[in-house]
């Protein structure tokens, strides 16, 4: 899906720019999967935190549409198709499907953190393969994703945390 490459005058040798194009193209998918996951969060929750985790929620949604668009266009940039429909984020997505039977904030932060523990992960194993295939720019796109990725992880755990 997606391999045949638009010529460019990038100097990234074709198989590492596919390689790399299929890396993307499944990060595309999680973080546009896990956005719509956010969401469902920031409009489902309840309880005495209601307006902290909504607003919360919703600027971490935010942050992932910067990333959803980042990642599509190094794809671009690179000669690829970006990869980025609700269909294809659902089909290639890493993560699994969020609960609609939930509603007290802490559940919320536990599913959300659930999701953003292999998010991290796998962006973070995106640093080191996109390192080694020679592209410094993507590893650096992603180091600049894994560093927000573990920061909200940070600000989800504190919820846990702080209520044990
Ligand atoms: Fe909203």
């Amino acid at each position: 899906m997606g391999e045949r490459l638009h010529t460019t005058r990038i100097d990234l040798a074709e198989e590492i720019r596919i390689a790399v194009i299929q890396l993307l193209n499944r990060s595309l998918a999680t973080a546009l999967d896990l956005k719509t996951q956010v969401k469902q969060a920031h409009w489902n929750v309840k309880g005495p935190q209601f307006v902290a985790l909504h607003e919360l929620f919703d600027d971490m949604a935010g942050e992932l549409d910067g990333f959803v668009d980042e990642l599509a266009e190094r794809v671009t940039a690179l000669g690829g198709t970006a990869l980025g429909t609700a269909r294809i984020a659902a089909a290639t997505s890493i993560l699994p499907e969020y609960p609609t039977d939930i509603a007290e904030g802490r559940e919320h932060v536990q599913a959300l953190a659930d999701r953003y523990a292999p998010f991290a992960q796998h962006v973070r194993a995106a640093i080191n393969e996109t390192d080694e295939l020679g592209d410094a720019d993507t590893a650096d796109l992603y180091t600049e994703i894994s560093r927000a990725v573990d920061k909200r992880l940070w600000f989800l755990e504190a919820h846990l945390q702080a209520e044990r």
